[in-house]
């Protein structure tokens, strides 16, 4: 949540930060702002609510600067509006900060901070942190030159502000009377430097820095980083002075433009035949029949020895973790359980020796499945992050772990991480049940099918058309069912979600034979029931299901096989998919529920990878 920039260097700072927070966007887009410092230490802000267009409008006239920070926000405390957007000024205006994360005792510091005479503008927790640090300012005895002690006062003066704060934060602090210099600070929300010649960057997460530079730093947790033209120093909270370690950013510019789509979601959407493909390459081992991983970083006799499987994620990778259950105890013969990662950071399951975790992340950065992480790792429990961003906060801190090489994923509406994530736990299934009882010929026959995919996605793909059709036939409708059994309930949950989030549909994902036990009641001509059923062992059965919506008025939409003739007689509309085995089916049947969401969005003039109050990384509480 937030996405925060800086430079400082020979540049326009400004042609930076505002392509660096257009890119930070899918972070938080309710409202924008950046502070520019010229070298006669005068200090610029222009803030504005609503998208970063708003923000660009009122940059006219502002001086040319070499050092700035900016910031795009998703609202925690106090709402969207110019006065609550960051940088926030500190003291008499020495100082600005833009911050993502939440100070939780920012009430008890803004109670002392205006006893002390510091006049607050706003309602947020970020204004604290700047009057905070105008007020240590005041303390620090003067110094003469700065720079030769290397800012070293100024950092113990942020030091002492951040050793005040309780909750979390990635923010970085400018000084009005220093302006060769930026400090910038992490506790819980992700930083990232970018090295480049004469010249530094931040942003909270690689994407900015693409173009710029490919010499980037992860800031770790309790770390601060002095950031001048030319130098770069990390300090760590305990540790002091830390060695500086530079990794190779491999994103290009060119992999963040939309291309001929009109929408990110619709581009990534037909990306998945690549994404999976990319997801695969060089993991199947066809010599053994069995899937190779490189970063597991547990040998075969530790995962042998694992008895139990905690899957913990949010949102749609959580409903991947859900394919992942029905995948794992099919293939793997290992008992899973699907934890909300929100749940089981503040619950206590009695989990053995034996247990090893899984968390699933796009991001790489969502707090609750951070937080959960930590957790089992405090119990001792080894854990393997499944990320699709290289580099974040959950790809450090697992034990071991495997990337989705989905590439990056901007529509706030997640697609192919779901695709990939579904594909990465079936080659994981597919190598844990060869540790245990899967025999060679059936590890062969897998891999079979797993190479299949990616053309299958294609041809699935091509239901588009239809699904236009379709979509622009109910897209009037305020309310949709979601029905599938067994691999399949997992993707109506996904299908539900997604029409929620981008066309503010209310829809519910059910498992189709437990529709009768409630949800049956709210079946009219205006609830269109959109029915899982390729070929499988439950068909006949959700066929009964269809029966029922039916004599109840229910308009169906039905996702069948190729060729499947028998719903026709039942179906107001159906959409053709290929088949594929029953394990792989979720990574075909999702396929026509995006564009189902994506259409009908698109029919009710929806923002569609910005929908209204989400942000892509929640990295809040
Ligand atoms: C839905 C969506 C969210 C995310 C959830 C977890 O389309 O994008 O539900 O799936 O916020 O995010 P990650 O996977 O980044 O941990």
């Amino acid at each position: 949540m937030c996405g925060i920039v800086g430079y400082i260097g020979p540049r326009e700072a400004i042609e930076y930060l505002i392509t660096g927070l257009r890119r930070l966007e899918y972070r938080g887009y309710d409202s924008s702002g950046v502070a520019l410092l010229t070298s006669e230490r005068h200090l610029t802000i222009r803030k504005s609510a609503g998208r970063i267009d708003r923000l660009e409008a009122i940059l006219g006239g502002i001086p040319a600067a070499s050092v700035g920070i900016g910031h795009t926000r998703w609202a925690t405390h106090g709402a969207p509006s110019d006065i609550n957007a960051h940088p926030h000024l500190g003291g008499d205006g020495e100082v600005a900060v833009v911050h993502n994360g939440v100070i939780e005792n920012f009430q008890s510091l803004k109670r002392r901070l205006e006893s002390d005479g510091y006049k607050f503008c706003s309602a947020t927790d970020t204004e604290v942190i700047a009057h905070l640090v105008a007020s240590c300012l005041k303390l620090q005895p003067p110094v003469e030159d700065m720079a030769a002690v290397q800012y070293r006062p100024l950092v113990a003066v942020v030091q002492a502000a951040l050793s005040q704060l309780q909750g979390t934060y990635g923010l970085t602090v400018i000084f009005r009377d220093w302006p060769e210099v930026l400090i910038v600070a992490r506790l819980g929300s992700p930083i990232v430097l970018g090295v480049g010649d004469g010249e530094n960057f931040i942003a909270s997460d690689a994407s900015p820095l693409a173009g710029y530079t490919d010499k980037i730093v992860y800031l770790a947790d309790h770390e601060m980083a002095v950031l001048t033209a030319d130098s770069m120093r990390v300090y760590h909270r305990d540790a002091g002075h830390v060695d500086l370690q530079i990794h190779t950013l491999e994103l290009k510019a060119g992999d963040m433009d939309m291309g001929s789509y009109d929408h990110y979601m619709l581009k990534e959407i037909f990306e998945q035949p690549e994404s999976i493909e990319n997801a695969m390459r060089g993991r199947l081992d066809f010599d053994a029949a069995t899937a190779k991983f490189g970063g597991l970083n547990l040998t075969p006799q530790q995962l042998r020895s694992m008895r139990r499987i905690v899957m913990t994620a949010c949102g749609t990778s959580w409903h991947a973790g859900m394919v992942g259950e029905y995948v794992f105890e099919s293939l793997a013969r290992m008992p899973v359980e699907v934890e909300y990662a929100s749940e089981l950071r503040y619950k206590n399951p009695p989990l053995d020796d034996h247990t090893l975790i899984f968390a699933l992340t796009q991001s790489g950065e969502t707090a609750d499945t951070l937080a959960a992480l930590r957790e089992m790792k405090r119990k001792g429990h080894p854990v393997l992050g499944i990320c699709n961003v290289v580099g974040s906060t959950i790809a450090q801190e697992s034990d071991g772990g495997v990337y989705l090489r989905a590439g990056p994923e901007i529509g706030v509406a997640s697609t192919k991480a779901f695709s990939s994530q579904c594909t990465v736990l079936a080659m994981l299934a597919l190598y844990f049940g060869r540790l245990r009882h899967l025999s060679f010929s059936a590890g062969a026959r897998i891999i079979h099918q797993l190479q299949e995919l990616p053309d299958k996605v294609r041809q699935a793909l091509q239901c588009s058309d239809k699904v236009k059709e379709v979509a622009a036939k109910y897209a009037h409708c305020n309310n949709f069912l979601y029905l599938g059994r067994q691999f399949n309930f997992p993707t109506a949950l996904e299908g539900a979600l997604k029409l929620k989030e981008i066309s503010y549909i209310h829809a519910e994902g059910y498992p189709a034979a437990e529709m009768k036990h409630g949800p049956i009641a709210l079946v009219d001509k205006h609830t269109p029931s959109v029915f899982l059923m390729p070929h499988g062992q439950t068909y006949d059965k959700v066929m009964s299901n269809v029966e029922e919506i039916k004599a109840r008025g229910g308009p169906v939409i039905a996702i069948v096989c190729e060729g499947d003739r028998e719903v026709g007689r039942l179906a107001d509309d159906m959409i053709e998919i290929p088949a594929v085995e029953e394990f792989l089916q979720p990574i075909i049947t999702v396929i026509p529920l995006q564009l189902l969401a994506y259409y009908i969005a698109v029919a009710r003039g929806c923002d569609i990878d910005k929908p209204r109050n989400l942000a892509k990384s929640v990295t809040v509480e």
